[in-house]
């Protein structure tokens, strides 16, 4: 089939890599022939709508990179071709206000929270949630971007402002005692298959580090995951990659937010799982058959390479080490590209983990 992704970064990239494989074809619509997928496929630069609509009618099916897509996209393709995820999805996990309603309407529990649309509005929801508390816009945020931690009253102004009169979120700080996700797959026919829960660490918001599958998980705590993961699927009536990120603490489970796509905390399934993410996310969208996403290794993490390439040759020296470059220029806190490790001894995977501490801050 004829794949059509909005968006030409590292994740159209790496679900190229895995489409050829089954033998699809790729289609990009990107913002310059640079974009890190523009040469694994054909690429529609999008700046006139003549181009866009040849995008569409070279697609027998479209996904799309980021949640930060446009609605109004979707519903003009979805009127010719067919999208996954669908709108439904798109809608509730791109604004964060609907992302909380869904969650409260299924019963799962996340933070606090109240909507904010004003300096007042904003010194109401603290009076009620307290500090510390996160600000965050509604829409439009990724790798801890649009968000200020409010620790002090005398901080409310400047978070007000931080926001630049953008509609945000106010959300309890959750003193989590780690950083789960889950990420799983459903097909069209309503088939879905769950990876393990993986255990996160992020530094200043953006993700550096993921260990899966998570240790000391247990089967309770995997089965809650489970759960809450199965209610969002089917009341978006999900196609494709969904993932949930969460907060552990001593004996409750909680969802931080919900992505409809593959996910960086997913990257180690290219070499540590029987089927990537990716590959899962292109037989779902293709109504094929979802594979097995159990982990080959008992022990793998995935080191991501952020603003600096480094001494990545390094990586390439160590034995059951992967690399992978997206092809972009070096810039602060941009995402570069990612090592996966794979083992089955604790020691070994802590070892090479180590050999790359320049990564990890
Ligand atoms: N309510 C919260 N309490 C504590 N930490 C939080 C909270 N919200 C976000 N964080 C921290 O900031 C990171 C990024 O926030 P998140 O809401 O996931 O935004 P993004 O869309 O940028 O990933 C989280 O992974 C977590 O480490
Ligand atoms: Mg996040």
């Amino acid at each position: 089939m004829k794949i059509g992704v909005l968006g030409a970064g590292q994740l159209g990239r790496m679900l190229a890599l895995s489409a050829y494989p089954l033998g699809h074809q790729m289609r990009f619509l990107a913002s310059s022939e640079e974009d890190p997928s523009s040469l694994l496929g054909k690429t529609y630069i999008y700046d006139n709508p003549e181009t866009i609509n040849k995008f569409f009618e070279d697609s027998d099916v479209i996904t799309y990179e980021s949640e930060n897509t446009d609605v109004e996209i979707l519903n003009e393709i979805g009127k010719t071709t067919k999208v996954y995820p669908g709108r439904e999805s798109l809608q509730y996990t791109q604004h964060r206000g609907r992302e909380k309603a869904l969650l409260d309407k299924l019963n799962i529990p996340c933070a606090p929270y109240k909507l904010v649309s004003s300096l007042s509005d904003l010194k109401r929801a603290i009076s009620s949630i307290g500090l510390p508390a996160i600000l965050k816009t509604t829409k439009d945020g990724y790798d801890g971007k649009g968000q200020f931690l409010i620790q002090s009253e005398l901080q409310i102004d400047e978070a007000w402002e931080a926001m630049s009169g953008a509609e945000s979120i106010l959300e309890g700080f959750v003193n989590f005692k780690r950083e789960l996700s889950l990420i799983a797959v459903r097909g069209i026919d309503g088939n879905l298959k769950y990876y393990p829960l993986v255990e996160n660490s992020h530094h200043d918001g953006i993700l550096r580090l993921t260990i899966a599958p998570a240790q000391n998980v247990s089967m309770s705590l995997q089965k809650k995951a489970e759960s809450y993961m199965n209610s969002l699927l089917t009341a978006m009536n999900h196609v494709g990659v969904l993932t949930i990120e969460l907060f552990e603490l001593d004996d409750e489970l909680i969802v931080n937010e919900i992505a409809p796509r593959v996910h960086n905390s997913g990257h180690w399934t290219i070499e540590g799982s029987n089927t990537s993410q990716f590959e899962n996310h292109i037989r779902a969208i293709t109504n094929s058959p979802l594979g097995d996403t159990s982990a080959k290794h008992q022990f793998n993490a995935m080191i991501n390479i952020i603003s600096k390439y480094g001494s990545t040759n390094k990586a390439l020296e160590i034995k059951n080490a992967h690399l992978h470059l997206y092809d972009k220029t070096e810039r602060e806190n941009r995402k570069l590209g990612h090592i996966t490790i794979t083992s089955d001894s604790l020691e070994e995977l802590q070892s090479s983990i180590k050999n790359l501490n320049e990564y990890l801050p």
